[in-house]
């Protein structure tokens, strides 16, 4: 499914079974996706949330989406209610919806209907330790990844923890989709380096389109 000499789609970067980097697929979009973020977090805020660990994450979250995830000392969960707004969360702008469709059908995920979108913001040395995307309740919808501003090495590994990690540059524009078989695959980002993007400064955003609740 996933060759890159196929003479098709040259811009699909085979990344491990069921998973792929569509590069700069997002570019064109990219000002528009910026705007939207800046408008959803005037009404959900950016904010550092709490593992059930107590530990501080260094990068800053907020969602749009009937489900929004969440950490704090009680755990990690998909919540309808933005714990710090006690608001509903934003819904996902039409234009990230699209964007999102046209990357899973892409990869062949032809029936993605995301109902969270995770929003992360990293600043220089931010970081995201390596874990599996599993707090979704349907594991067969694939998870959709948007990469805008200072570019930043994704690791990508296995099934466990331990397995043996790639490390692939994410610039701007670039998005990453897995699923099926590397749904549950680990991975992270590595601190985020001290670069500056014309358009974000010294900011990484990504979003990761989701679906959390249970498919009908
Ligand atoms: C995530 O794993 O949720 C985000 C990965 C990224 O920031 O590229
Ligand atoms: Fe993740």
């Amino acid at each position: 499914m996933l060759d890159l000499f196929n003479g098709e789609a040259p811009w699909l970067e085979p990344l491990a079974p069921g998973a792929g980097i569509l590069r700069r697929f997002a570019f064109a979009d990219a000002p528009t996706l910026l705007e939207q973020i800046d408008e959803i977090a005037r009404r959900a805020p950016f904010r550092h949330m709490v593992t059930p660990g107590g530990y501080t994450m260094s990068v800053a979250m907020t969602n749009c989406g009937a489900l929004g995830w969440t950490t704090d000392a009680g755990g990690y969960r998909y919540a309808p209610v933005d714990p710090l707004t006690g608001a509903p969360w934003p819904a996902i702008p039409a234009s990230f919806l699209a964007l999102c469709h046209r990357a899973a059908q892409a990869l062949d995920y032809g029936d993605f209907h995301p109902d969270a979108c995770l929003i992360n913001r990293y600043e220089t040395g931010a970081r995201l330790s390596l874990h599996q995307d599993k707090d979704e309740s349907d594991l067969r919808a694939p998870i959709v990844s948007v990469s805008l501003g200072v570019a930043a090495v994704f690791q990508f590994g296995g099934l466990r923890r331990s397995d043996p990690l790639r490390r692939v540059l994410l610039e701007h524009g670039d998005v990453v989709v897995w699923g099926g078989p590397s749904r549950l695959f680990y991975h992270g980002i590595l601190p985020l380096k001290p670069l500056s993007h014309p358009l974000t400064g010294t900011l990484r955003y990504n979003l990761t389109f989701r679906q959390a609740a249970k498919a009908n």
